[in-house]
């Protein structure tokens, strides 16, 4: 069982998992509301959180040691989420979704947290490949894949019904673990 750090360091953020409480899926639930306009144009699960009890089972994921998935902190609050969304068989693809407080954007927070993580899916999980998908319009977001020098493998036709009458097409990127380890020597 593939077991990932409880704590990465990022300088002025960290990724962390820490221990499951009310308070922390509270605290989560509120950056998700205060956030609610500017996630919802990309993520369809945002309409079905209303309240702390639907952020519990999420806050419970991310603590547990054998999941890539993190809490983005700065000085023990709760700004967003980068982690393993799509869980493949045999581990040998993973894919990484992200969601960051609107107040720290645009400051290279979330190309540095996908750069861990796609370092932790091929080192302690032993991934050959790293996927990220981003709706078309979603400039920002496609931004860190192709940052990371991610390849964009393609454009999948109406791939996300994000809501009934929201369908969009998605762009998908892959790092290899080849090309990652190439990277690294540079
Ligand atoms: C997509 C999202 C995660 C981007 O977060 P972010 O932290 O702003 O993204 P980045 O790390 O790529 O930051 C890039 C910005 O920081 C700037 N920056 C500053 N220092 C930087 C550094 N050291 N490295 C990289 N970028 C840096 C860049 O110039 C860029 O600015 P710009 O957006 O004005 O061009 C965020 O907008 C979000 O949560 N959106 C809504 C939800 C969503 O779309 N999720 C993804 C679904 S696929």
């Amino acid at each position: 069982m593939a077991e990932f750090p409880t704590r990465i360091d990022c300088g002025c953020f960290e990724m962390c998992k820490p221990e499951a409480t009310f308070q922390l899926a509270t605290d989560l639930f509120r950056m998700v509301d205060k956030n609610r306009a500017f996630l919802e144009p990309w993520l369809g699960w945002v309409d079905f959180v209303k309240g702390p009890e639907d952020e519990f089972c999420i806050v419970q994921s991310v603590a547990q040691k054998d999941t890539g998935k993190y809490f983005i902190s700065v000085n023990g609050a709760v700004h967003g989420m980068v982690g393993f969304v799509q869980e493949h068989k045999s581990k040998q693809t993973v894919e990484i979704g992200y969601w960051l407080d609107n107040a720290m954007n645009g400051r290279g927070v979330m190309t540095r947290a996908v750069d861990e993580l796609t370092g932790l899916a091929f080192g302690i999980l032993g991934a050959n490949r790293v996927e990220i998908q981003a709706a078309v319009e979603n400039r920002k977001s496609r931004a860190i894949p192709e940052r990371l020098g991610f390849n964009q493998d393609g454009i999948l036709r109406q791939r996300e019904i994000v809501r009934p009458g929201v369908i969009q097409d998605v762009a998908i990127y892959s790092k290899l673990k080849s090309e990652w380890a190439k990277g690294k020597q540079k």
